[in-house]
């Protein structure tokens, strides 16, 4: 009798979580105390703690990356009339940021290599009513951040640093998020600091710092509670959640030490693969590889969303790319129809991430690996 049974394969997460004792130790601190809400003191621990890692003054936690992105946005008085300038090749969070405050979002096209905003690409879009140009530093690698500062410089606009997926990175040894005006993390739990949900806004301007701080708190004024002069929000992160992330940060430099040395193994084992592109390292750049990013090349035998499905059969969750900004139905407003994207467009078509977990292990990295070459082989 033939054997009509199909292998079975050990199922790999995209991106499953490391939790750290000290996150059960301050989180059950939380709960015998009674501190839940935002008013515990892991709160104001966590924001001290993460301004020195990431070397700021300021820290201001929030509920998620989007209400960080919102709070930056918002704390520089952008508003109506007003445009920022960013990636076409993010995550949603960026443009409805700053629709949020009634401004309008502009997008540029992206670097070949990085995929994270083209600094070549940015002066074109510059108008009078230019504000701001927000950054991200995509999948852990930063953005070319000199000629993005010259530019501000020249034009006087504000640089507002989107680091949600790149905690630790650096940019010629300086860590992302401190180096324009003010800069932003998520605490998702994919990320590699989590706080479960959560996000933080930095910046080393005072001004902003407490800007933030009182429109994340509903805006009460500070010389009289309950009373408002502006419009605020309830973008406060509770005391739990920072113990969680307060805990996470402490192992900060082991997850990093962790997420690169997966992208070791994976390059190891993938640079013989034909037709697959590698995420990129630039000399400039200290990425923490937070996801390990996969490109197929022009001449590959079958689309993205092929070998997308046929890793799947073998157990392993992958995750697309972002659809360009400038193709999401919400934006079209936004977009004028002589503009044109050929790089997020490309790589939001072939662009897809492998398991990168701070739990994947050698023997998942390379049952990914044999997989990938099967399928491209
Ligand atoms: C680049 C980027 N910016 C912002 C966010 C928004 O963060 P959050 O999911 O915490 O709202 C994310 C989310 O993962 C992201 O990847």
């Amino acid at each position: 009798m033939p054997n009509t049974t199909s292998p079975t394969y050990e199922h790999i997460d995209v991106n499953s979580p490391v939790l750290s004792p000290k996150a059960m130790e301050y989180v059950t601190d939380c709960m015998k105390t009674g501190w839940i809400s935002s008013a515990g003191p892991y709160v104001s621990r966590f924001e001290h703690a993460f301004a020195a890692y990431i070397g700021v003054g300021h820290a201001v936690t929030t509920t998620s990356g989007t209400a960080a992105l919102h709070l930056a946005v918002a704390s520089l008085g952008i508003g109506p009339g007003d445009e920022v300038i960013m990636p076409d090749l993010t995550i949603i969070s960026c443009p409805f940021s700053v629709m949020y405050t009634g401004a309008t979002p502009v997008f540029v096209d992206v670097d070949p290599v990085t995929y994270t905003i083209d600094p070549g690409r940015i002066e074109e879009k510059i108008t009078k009513r230019t504000r701001a140009i927000m950054v991200v530093h995509l999948y852990g690698h930063p953005c070319d951040m000199d000629p993005i500062m010259t530019l501000a410089k020249n034009y006087g606009l504000a640089v507002i640093e989107d680091a949600a997926e790149a905690h630790g990175a650096r940019y010629k040894g300086k860590r992302v998020g401190s180096i324009g005006t003010v800069g932003i993390f998520s605490f998702y739990a994919n990320k590699i600091v989590t706080s479960g949900e959560g996000g933080m806004v930095v910046t080393n301007t005072v001004r902003l710092a407490k800007r933030a701080a009182l429109l994340k708190n509903l805006a009460h004024s500070p010389h009289r509670r309950f009373w408002h002069e502006h419009v605020g929000f309830n973008y406060r992160m509770t005391n739990v959640s920072a113990a969680i992330g307060l805990a996470q940060l402490e192992s900060i430099e082991e997850y990093i030490a962790k997420k690169k040395w997966m992208a070791r193994e994976y390059e190891t084992a993938l640079r013989s693969i034909p037709r697959l592109v590698l995420p990129p390292q630039q000399p400039w750049a200290d990425s923490v590889c937070w996801m390990y990013a996969l490109t197929l090349t022009k001449d590959a035998p079958m689309s993205k969303n092929e070998v997308r499905n046929r890793l799947k059969i073998h157990g392993i969750d992958t995750r697309d790319f972002f659809y360009p900004l400038h193709t999401q139905p919400i934006l079209g407003q936004f977009i004028n129809k002589h503009d044109r994207y050929p790089v997020s467009s490309a790589a939001s078509r072939t662009g897809f991430y492998i398991p990168s977990g701070l739990a994947i292990t050698s023997r998942q990295i390379h049952a990914v690996a044999r997989a990938l070459g099967d399928i491209l082989a």
